[in-house]
């Protein structure tokens, strides 16, 4: 606030938009003592292995689980789509910006889930705030797990339907919250089939028990599942048989898939009324080239190569007993996100230095992506680690979590 005069009366008080910025100290001082985790520059790809500051690091704080970022396939489809389309589409897809690969790649992802139509946004975040906001009217309740990703937080701001929250992955509660719903709005169940922070897996049986029982309809974000759960691929719906019983099924192309984009799948009808409603697809541009080709090149490698998604949880698993036989506390992961619970954000900055320092890049997760209290270091795994890097990677977790004092009993 900035004060005009010496007395905040009405007409001498003034606030100023940008006292906010000023106020932002935390990074700042994570910055001052050498901790800062965001905003890292890579010198290199994105592999199991990464350049930063010129050295060689261990990467366990990135997305690309089948590791096809690098893989010469997905990058010649990109270098072709270049070549024949150019660098971008200068338009949206309702007006300029459809490209005959935006429905090829449509065509084929909902073969993929096995639904009957399917539409891609420019990315993840955005195919989340253009479903729900387009879907969720006035008539309408949201019902919500309340550690899903922000991207669909923000879709419900955009709504203009009721949102209740349940708690996180708890069956109960979502029910409780499911009875005080007047039955005739329509209801929409959101949730993540793995959450993005901690690596734990939605409980789809229940979620589809509780649809049937009380009419609603169930959105799952398989952002983080596709390519990885499941026989084929599809996700947690998948590995639970359930994919028929999820009525809108989102998901992204900046982790499997190695690209950047996203999309919707569900029935015909479903679909081509977002196509026409969503305006995070209706007013930005469409998804590039590259990028959709990559998409492309990639889904083709998820449905024909299982053997990297072995490899992945071979490596998950890996992973996962050598912290647990290190006495780290690791939440209730089931995926290749694991998650090293800190707790205090101070102690989680000193922490990440260290890894940093010993040659393993992770994510430093903090409030509002987990709760205040539960700051952790986010690792990832990718199909393409080598158990070499892994234990060099355990190595320095061991180490480091000892010198801390971070390691449970
Ligand atoms: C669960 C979930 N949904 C959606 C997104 C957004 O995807 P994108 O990166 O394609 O915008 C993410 C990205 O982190 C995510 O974790």
């Amino acid at each position: 606030m900035v004060f005009v005069g010496l007395t905040p009366t009405k007409r001498n008080y003034m606030a100023d938009l940008f006292a906010k910025c000023a106020l932002l100290t935390k990074p700042r001082q994570a910055e001052a003592m050498g901790c800062y985790p965001f905003f890292v520059p890579l010198e290199s790809e994105a592999g199991p292995e990464v350049i930063i500051q010129g050295r060689k690091m261990v990467m366990l704080g990135s997305n690309n689980y089948l590791g096809l970022t690098q893989d010469p396939r997905v990058k010649e489809a990109a270098k072709k789509a270049i070549e024949r389309y150019g660098s971008g589409c200068t338009g949206s897809r309702l007006m300029n910006g459809t490209l005959d690969l935006h429905r090829e790649l449509e065509a084929r992802l909902a073969r993929f889930v096995r639904k009957q139509d399917a539409l891609v946004f420019t990315t993840g975040f955005q195919t989340n705030l253009g479903v729900i906001s387009a879907l969720v009217g006035r008539h309408d309740t949201i019902v919500l797990d309340r550690s899903v990703h922000a991207s669909i937080v923000d879709g419900c701001r955009l709504s203009y339907g009721e949102v209740l929250k349940f708690k996180h992955n708890d069956m109960e509660d979502l029910e409780r919250v499911l009875q005080t719903i007047d039955p005739k709005r329509g209801i929409l169940i959101i949730v993540d089939g793995v959450y993005s922070m901690e690596g734990d897996v939605a409980n789809v049986p229940e979620l589809v028990r509780l649809k049937k029982k009380y009419g609603a309809r169930l959105m799952i974000d398989e952002a983080h599942s596709v390519g990885v759960f499941g026989e084929g691929g599809r996700g947690v719906a998948e590995q639970f048989g359930l994919l028929d019983d999820v009525d809108i099924y989102t998901a992204t192309f900046s982790k499997s898939f190695a690209s950047i984009g996203g999309f919707v799948a569900g029935d015909a009808d479903i679909i081509y009324f977002i196509r026409h409603m969503a305006r995070a697809l209706l007013f930005s541009a469409a998804l590039p080239p590259a990028s959709t080709a990559a998409a492309r090149a990639a889904l083709d490698i998820i449905e024909q190569e299982p053997e990297r998604r072995a490899r992945l949880w071979e490596n998950t698993r890996f992973l996962q007993n050598g912290l647990k036989e290190l006495h780290f506390v690791t939440g209730k992961s089931e995926s290749p996100i694991i998650p090293l619970i800190v707790g205090d954000e101070m102690r989680l900055a000193a922490f990440w230095r260290g890894l940093f320092d010993g040659g393993v890049f992770t994510n430093a997760a903090v409030s509002p992506a987990v709760d205040p209290d539960r700051a952790l270091i986010r690792t990832s795994l990718m199909a393409t680690h080598t158990s070499a890097q892994l234990t060099r990677a355990l190595e320095v977790m061991g180490e480091t979590g000892r010198r801390q004092g971070l390691l449970g009993a």
